[in-house]
């Protein structure tokens, strides 16, 4: 059974040549690179020896809002070679547990192709994302994309230390 492990820097050209093999919604190079280096606790791979045969490419909200941290789930895919496996649902919870540990992520969202059923399946059944809105004409070809969201729940150390006094107290 294929590994799921955080992504290094080299994975990025095999991400990028699963993502050409899976979609048409590619993406440069740069693109990729954006990802790993602004978030790469986000990025996940599974590897069959030593192949990337799936991935997570996540990233944070580009205009945060200081109350609510969102999450994006950029691209998802796996090799048709390695599908129904249970692969793709791993991805996206190891991807959701790093964004709750180490983003203190509130919500993800992600944009999917209305026909796009087997997506569909994972994230409504499986992953219960629920349907924000449908985006019109969203994708290059003109279909629709659903846009879902999924609440997270915030798991990581507060990034604020404490206040003294409430040190102090507590030490009492
Ligand atoms: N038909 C219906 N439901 C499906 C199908 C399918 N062909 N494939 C997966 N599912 C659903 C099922 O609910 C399945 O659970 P089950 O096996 O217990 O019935 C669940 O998804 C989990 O399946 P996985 O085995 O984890 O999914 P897989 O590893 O096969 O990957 C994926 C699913 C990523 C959608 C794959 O089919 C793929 O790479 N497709 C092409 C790329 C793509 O569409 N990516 C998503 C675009 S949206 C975005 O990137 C944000």
């Amino acid at each position: 059974m294929p590994a799921i492990r955080r992504a290094k820097i080299t994975d990025l050209h095999e991400m990028q040549n699963c993502n050409l093999w899976c979609l048409p919604e590619n993406y440069h190079f740069n693109y990729y690179l954006y990802h790993y280096l602004s978030w790469s606790e986000l990025l996940h791979v599974t590897e069959e020896n030593g192949q990337v045969v799936g991935y997570v490419l996540a990233k944070m909200d580009d205009e945060p809002d200081v109350e609510v941290q969102e999450a994006h789930i950029t691209s998802l895919s796996v090799l048709r070679t390695h599908r129904r496996l249970g692969l793709a649902n791993k991805l996206m919870n190891y991807a959701h547990d790093a964004m709750e540990l180490t983003q203190e992520c509130d919500n993800v969202s992600l944009h999917v192709r209305v026909s796009n059923r087997a997506a569909l399946g994972l994230y409504k059944d499986k992953l219960k994302y629920q349907i924000a809105d449908t985006e019109i004409g969203y994708y290059a070809d003109g279909e629709n994309a659903y846009k879902m969201r999924k609440d997270l729940v915030r798991r990581g150390f507060p990034k604020k230390a404490p206040e003294p006094a409430a040190v102090k107290r507590d030490l009492m």
